[in-house]
């Protein structure tokens, strides 16, 4: 028989993503609409450890929707990853009397939720990353606010860039995942983009487009590199050196982890948030809720972590020959 609910946590950990707010406001006022008490456990599991919990009624959630960031705070925790840990985080939310709890983070938040899980308390997972590398879902939340201002970014470089005649390495984020860098690089319309998953570290292929680029008339080139290449600023000197075109990089960095959600993330982290408040109720634990092909859902944590995502072949393709 599913264990009956009174009270569920919700937390945010990892990195921060765009729309973190807006699902912490629908798990609150979701769990409440259910007839369940909300508590708000701050910093991640650091927070949790160290019992930084607090009460969450429904106007400590208003005015947050459209604000980035995360008012829970949000952290990186080591001690989670041992059994201690994980056992001391599952005896805290005993005495505060948590019997489930609301992750908001990447696959590495999931694993802590799996962990909890597996000491008794009720875990429900919501895709919160801009990276969009979880493979159960097509979307995760921040994924979208992250890409437009990155996009916005670029934009703005490639107008200096083409002033100056130079050619631009724009690094953008993504931890391993090439996604920000394949959404980039087609909507800003780079001439490379190179994506940790499909990049064969030939050089020489990215100085002669560029000289072919430049006899053409070309006037600017942009090449997207991903965060899981790097290596921004050498590759600039080596292509300077080579070339002998004006080369220079830009780190986008941590601005792309903030600024005001898009409407997209709002909604989905909306919806993700309220349903994972119902589950989370139902008794449903070690789940995540996802979205594919145009429906919410939810797997089981296990299953989800052992998915396997990757680039789309075909969108790839598509953005090499758009690039040339
Ligand atoms: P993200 O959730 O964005 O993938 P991390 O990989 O940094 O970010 O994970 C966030 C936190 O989740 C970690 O700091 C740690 O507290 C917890 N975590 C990660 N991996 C594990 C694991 N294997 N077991 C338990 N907790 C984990
Ligand atoms: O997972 C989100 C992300 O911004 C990645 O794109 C990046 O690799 C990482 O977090 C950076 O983490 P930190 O905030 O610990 O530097």
């Amino acid at each position: 028989m599913a264990k009956e609910i009174k009270t569920i946590g919700v937390l945010t950990s990892g990195g921060d993503a765009p729309g973190m707010n807006a699902a912490i406001r629908a798990v609150v006022r979701k769990g409440i609409a259910n007839g369940v008490k909300i508590k708000g456990i701050k910093k991640g599991y650091q927070g949790l450890l160290n019992e930084e919990i607090i009460d969450l009624e429904k106007q400590n959630v208003s005015d947050i929707i459209q604000r980035g960031g995360t008012i829970l705070g949000t952290a990186r925790c080591s001690e989670f990853r041992t059994l201690e840990g994980q056992h001391a985080g599952a005896e805290i939310c005993k005495k505060h009397g948590i019997d489930g709890i609301v992750v908001i983070g990447g696959d590495g938040s999931y694993k802590g939720a799996q962990a909890l899980s597996k000491q008794g308390i009720n875990t429900i997972g919501v895709p919160g990353t801009i990276d969009l590398d979880i493979a159960c879902t097509e979307y995760t939340i921040g994924f979208d606010t992250a890409i437009n201002t990155a996009m916005d970014a670029i934009d703005k470089v490639r107008d200096t860039s083409s002033s100056h005649e130079r050619c631009s390495i724009i690094e953008v984020m993504g931890r391993d995942a090439g996604y920000i860098a394949l959404w980039c690089g087609v909507a800003n319309g780079a001439e490379d983009i190179l994506l940790p998953e499909k990049y064969d570290y030939n050089e020489q292929n990215i100085i002669n487009n560029i000289i072919n680029n430049r006899k053409r008339g070309k006037t600017h080139h942009i090449i997207i590199n991903a965060e899981g290449i790097g290596h921004s600023t050498s590759m600039a000197r080596r292509i300077e050196a080579a070339t002998g075109i004006e080369t220079r990089a830009t780190i986008l960095g941590y601005m792309q982890r903030g600024g005001n959600p898009t409407c997209k993330d709002r909604f989905y982290a909306s919806i993700m948030g309220a349903y994972a408040a119902d589950i989370l109720c139902q008794g449903k634990t070690n789940r995540v809720v996802g979205y594919q092909h145009g429906e919410f859902l939810d797997f089981d944590i296990d299953e989800a972590l052992a998915m396997k995502k990757d680039i789309s072949e075909y969108q790839y393709e598509v953005s090499r020959i758009l690039s040339m």
